[in-house]
């Protein structure tokens, strides 16, 4: 079942359940929203979700576009990507959190065909404001689906102040063996779907008031259950990647753990240039600095002539085609190489500055604030440029 499939599968069966689709923002948050990149579908629709009508109703759907850079540590493993799409439904204070789960199961079981007998839910189990999610865990035992209650992983929030509520996450089996123990003990259950029962909103003092209206937020990760749709446990190895895949380990033969961080950060990298950001030194530029540096270092560990000026023009048009970007690969391509030639200058005067008998022996903060105040030289950089 390919990715294209899964959307259209997902938009259909909430369409007919009187969801109108939304169209999906760019990685751009608007204007005034103080985080740099959509980190989640609801998150252009937070107006909505405090109580602003929306022009097309109070059931919606949509696909959209997320970056995160929390998880950026954790990209190489085999569940997580910096950019990522997300399915998502809403009812603004429409039907309630039972009626989401249940139409969830609908269309993960009878829509999408997974085997009942690997799912397992979590619900909030309560903590000392707010009660356990009873309504959750009834459906779920209603339907013979495996409950495990929790308190910090079933509590979703967009930040310290805003919209947040008690959630129900849907975990897929991913094991060889028959399912056993619970998600949070096991990690080969895979959190594939969340409902958030979005319902308070967290003031300045971390106080709890209620929200206008009771709404449901739910966020699906396309890759993570494509891959697994697709008989694979790995989110690199759904068909989104199935380029790189083939292309990458030719032109650069790296581990396994390498090659996806290489796969990431570059597919990231490209959609990020795509809507409209460059390389610079703070906010949204900075992350795409971080991403291709990443790459790049990792790269001329084994090899210094590896250059990005290499990417096969199929990569960089799959990636802006697969997410509708209307923007010439070579200008992509120029704007990589641009910054690889700035990463280049500055390790070459990197290793310059650090050759002077003041940097020879252990570095103290002093030295690593002159490095970076005035040569640009950020710490992590001065390590990696220092002999072992
Ligand atoms: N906002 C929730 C999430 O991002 C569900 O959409 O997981």
């Amino acid at each position: 079942m390919q990715t294209e499939h899964v959307v259209r599968t997902f938009v259909e069966y909430f369409q007919e359940r009187g969801h109108r689709r939304v169209a999906g923002s760019t990685l751009l948050p608007p204007p005034g929203d103080p985080v740099l990149f959509t980190t989640s579908g609801m998150h252009p629709l937070t107006p909505h979700l405090e109580g602003r009508p929306h022009p097309l109703g109070r059931r919606l759907v949509n696909t959209q576009r997320c970056l995160r850079t929390t998880d950026l540590d954790e990209v190489g493993d085999t569940t997580h990507l910096t950019v990522f799409e997300m399915l998502g439904t809403w009812s603004l204070g429409d039907y309630e959190g039972p009626q989401s789960l249940d139409w969830g199961y609908g269309l993960l079981t009878e829509g999408l065909g997974v085997d009942p007998g690997r799912l397992h839910a979590t619900v909030f189990g309560g903590d000392d404001r707010t009660g356990p999610d009873l309504s959750s865990l009834e459906l779920w035992q209603g339907l013979g689906v495996p409950v495990e209650l929790t308190v910090e992983d079933n509590w979703w929030s967009n930040g310290p102040t805003g919209p947040c509520g008690p959630d129900s996450e849907i975990f897929l089996w991913t094991g060889d063996t028959p399912p056993r123990s619970t998600p949070t003990h096991d990690d080969r259950w895979v959190e594939v779907w969340n409902h958030v029962m979005m319902r308070h909103r967290r003031l300045d003092d971390g106080s709890l008031v209620p929200l206008p209206q009771r709404n449901v937020d739910t966020g699906l990760g396309l890759e993570r259950l494509a891959a697994l749709l697709q008989g694979r446990t790995s989110v690199f190895d759904c068909d989104v990647f199935a380029p790189w895949r083939r292309l990458v380990p030719t032109l650069w033969p790296l581990d396994e753990p390498s090659l996806r961080l290489v796969h990431d950060h570059l597919r990231s990298a490209v959609v990020v240039i795509g809507d409209g950001v460059r390389p610079a030194h703070t906010g949204r530029g900075y992350v795409l600095r971080r991403l291709v540096r990443r790459v790049l270092t990792l790269l001329w560990r084994g090899e210094r002539s590896r250059s990005l000026g290499d990417l096969p023009d199929e990569l960089l048009r799959h990636t802006l085609d697969h997410f509708r970007q209307d923007v010439d690969p070579d200008k992509v391509r120029r704007i990589l190489l641009e910054e690889e030639g700035r990463f280049a200058g500055l390790l070459r005067r990197g290793r310059q500055v650090l050759a002077r008998p003041r940097f020879r022996g252990p570095l103290g903060d002093g030295d690593f604030r002159y490095l970076h105040d005035t040569h640009g030289l950020p710490r992590d950089l001065v390590m990696s440029l220092r002999p072992e």
